[in-house]
């Protein structure tokens, strides 16, 4: 009896404990092909592009069932590191360098306009980000030792560099990495517009405007270390930063710091456990679930990046979730691109 008893809460207690979550799960949609994609932009759950190496844009129409591989015409040798997309027919992607240039498509990637093009030696693009279909900046690295910015205020048709010659000059080796087209923010906190980007190499910096900077409890130091990525939640008013140092790419802590955007200011803290290696990704899934990726793996936070769980050892560059959807997309190297599957 009392046994029974017994046994019988037990059998209560567990039909009403929930079961303990099951990890995400990838679904490779596509990979083999030689092309390094660091540029994805997705739009809703269907309209997918990303770009890469080769002069490569990869399209889905879809949900990523099947894709359209093509490659830029006159652009077979470049890398086009980022890639900003409105719908099935309007994207932008950014090659580098020699000469910087961004190209735009209106009639999905059949064909491409040159709308920005920039031979200085030394111009490096980085990174691209929109706040709305018209209003657009892209971040290169210093020239003269200020960061080079321009801007677009028509959806990417013509782009004006931003006057920078009352700005800060950077220290020497301070510069910004083009690993996912994720380390430029514009975005709206606080009810204020705002840009924020990140900075890496001889210091890692939190650019808030153009004109203040917070240093970034991030690895620092050298050519390959400081952060790679941010991403906001709008929202909760917080954001959270990711890099590491790629030539060690296991290496975890000083990896990944969390913003929080109060009236007098940020407030930075690190996480408890922090992503497992370098990472060159990170975006929120929903205010509390996060996913970050890079070279030696993909880690995700339910608890809004204060800890964070290895679910995979792939290599992935860039991670994106729909604009106006919830999916999650990942890409990395050999073509790779796949979907997250939430439980
Ligand atoms: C850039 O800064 C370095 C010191 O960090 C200085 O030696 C150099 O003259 C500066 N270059 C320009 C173009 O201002
Ligand atoms: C840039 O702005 C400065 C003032 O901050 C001005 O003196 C300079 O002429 C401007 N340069 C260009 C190319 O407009």
């Amino acid at each position: 009896m009392r046994l029974i008893s017994i046994l019988s809460s037990v059998i209560c207690l567990l039909a009403v404990l929930p079961s303990p979550a099951q990890p995400p799960a990838l679904q490779v949609l596509e990979s083999g092909r030689k092309v390094s994609i660091r540029g994805l932009s997705v739009v809703t759950d269907q309209v997918i592009w990303a770009s890469g190496t080769g002069g490569a844009v990869a399209k889905s129409v879809d949900g990523g069932a099947t894709w359209d591989w093509m490659t830029v015409p006159g652009y077979e040798k470049r890398d086009f590191r980022d890639i900003e997309a409105f719908d099935e027919n309007t994207a932008i992607i950014m090659g580098i360098a020699e000469p910087a240039v961004i190209l735009k498509t209106r009639d999905g990637g059949k064909s491409w306009n040159k709308v920005f093009e920039d031979s200085t030696r030394g111009m490096f693009l980085d990174a691209m980000d929109f706040i709305n279909e018209q209003t657009g900046i892209v971040i290169g690295d210093p020239i003269n030792n200020r960061t080079f910015f321009a801007r677009t205020y028509d959806g990417g048709e013509h782009w004006e560099k931003v006057n920078t010659s009352s700005f800060p000059e950077l220290v020497a080796g301070e510069a910004f990495f083009a690993s996912s087209g994720t380390n430029i923010k514009l975005t709206s906190l606080n009810n204020a517009y705002a840009i924020l980007f990140v900075s890496g190499g001889t210091r890692s910096n939190l650019w808030t405007g153009f004109f203040h900077k917070d240093s970034i409890p991030l690895v620092q130091g050298k050519e390959s270390t400081g952060a790679n990525s941010i991403a906001v939640s709008q929202a909760s008013g917080k954001a959270v930063v990711v890099g590491g140092d790629f030539t060690k790419d296991t290496a975890s802590g000083k990896n990944c710091v969390l913003l929080s955007f109060q009236q007098e200011g940020v407030k930075m803290s690190v996480p408890y456990t922090p992503p497992h290696g370098y990472r060159s990704g990170v975006c929120y899934i929903d205010e509390q679930k996060l996913i970050s990726c890079g070279t030696s793996g993909i880690d995700v936070s339910t608890d809004g990046g204060m800890n964070w769980q290895l679910f995979s050892k792939e290599s992935y560059h860039v991670v994106q979730k729909s604009k106006k959807g919830n999916t999650v997309y990942l890409a990395g190297n050999n073509g790779r691109i796949a979907r997250l599957i939430t439980h």
